[in-house]
């Protein structure tokens, strides 16, 4: 039997996957919104957006599982850092989660307001959230938009610190957050 139990210090293997699929994901799908934006009106186009939209209802449910997963299991401790850094370290996190809630939920909003079409890679009808409404459409929009770019910029000190815990530190904050994380030596398997 195999007996090999991931120690405490490190997140589980589900976080560690979910973090970076997660993350990719995220970065992909604003990049395809920025880009599909800029086309000239097509039939391509339109499958585009389609796309655009049954992806983020994907990176919408992966985030949720995300979230359940990580109340359900311990968080590491910290590793010694200063009380500020931690403190600064759980906001930023808090934020992070905020965000990634919040774009693709403006996305449906937006949609949903404009009295767009919304389904799931042709498959199954996704319900609209919100009635026809001009103010809301725009408002969420401005949400969608500037909340991508928001996270962008937040993503980017979160490297930041990551790196330079990883590299001026040298502690095991960045290690014990990638995905092929060997098993500790003398442990199975
Ligand atoms: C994490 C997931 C998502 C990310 C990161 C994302 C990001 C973006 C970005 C950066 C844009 C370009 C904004 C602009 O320049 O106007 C965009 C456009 C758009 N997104 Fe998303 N999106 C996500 C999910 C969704 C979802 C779930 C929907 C709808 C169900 C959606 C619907 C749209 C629509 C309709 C546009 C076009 C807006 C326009 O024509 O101006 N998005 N998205
Ligand atoms: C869209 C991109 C990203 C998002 C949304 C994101 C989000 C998060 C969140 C919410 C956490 C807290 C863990 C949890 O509670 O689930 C976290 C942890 C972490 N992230 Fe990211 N992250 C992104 C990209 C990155 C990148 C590019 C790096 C490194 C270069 C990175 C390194 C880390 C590390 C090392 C941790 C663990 C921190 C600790 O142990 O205290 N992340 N991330």
């Amino acid at each position: 039997m195999n007996t090999y139990r991931e120690p405490d210090i490190h997140w589980n293997r589900v976080t560690r996957i979910l973090h970076w699929i997660i993350g990719l994901l995220i970065v992909g799908m604003g990049l395809v919104g920025l880009f599909m934006t800029q086309m000239d009106p097509s039939m391509a186009k339109l499958k585009v957006y389609a796309l655009h939209k049954s992806c983020g209802i994907i990176v919408l449910v992966l985030v949720a599982l995300r979230l359940l997963w990580r109340l359900a299991h311990r968080a590491p401790p910290p590793v010694p850092q200063p009380r500020w850094q931690r403190i600064a370290a759980q906001a930023m996190h808090g934020l992070l989660y905020v965000l990634m809630f919040a774009i693709p939920l403006a996305g449906w909003l937006y949609n949903s307001a404009a009295n767009f079409p919304l389904q799931w890679f042709g498959l199954v009808q996704i319900p609209s959230i919100w009635p026809a409404d001009p103010q809301v459409k725009h408002l969420a929009h401005a949400l969608h938009e500037y909340g991508f770019w928001a996270l962008m910029a937040l993503v980017a000190l979160h490297a930041a610190a990551a790196i330079k815990h990883h590299f001026i530190d040298k502690d095991e904050t960045l290690r014990r957050m990638l995905p092929g994380l060997p098993p500790p030596s003398g442990d199975a398997p």
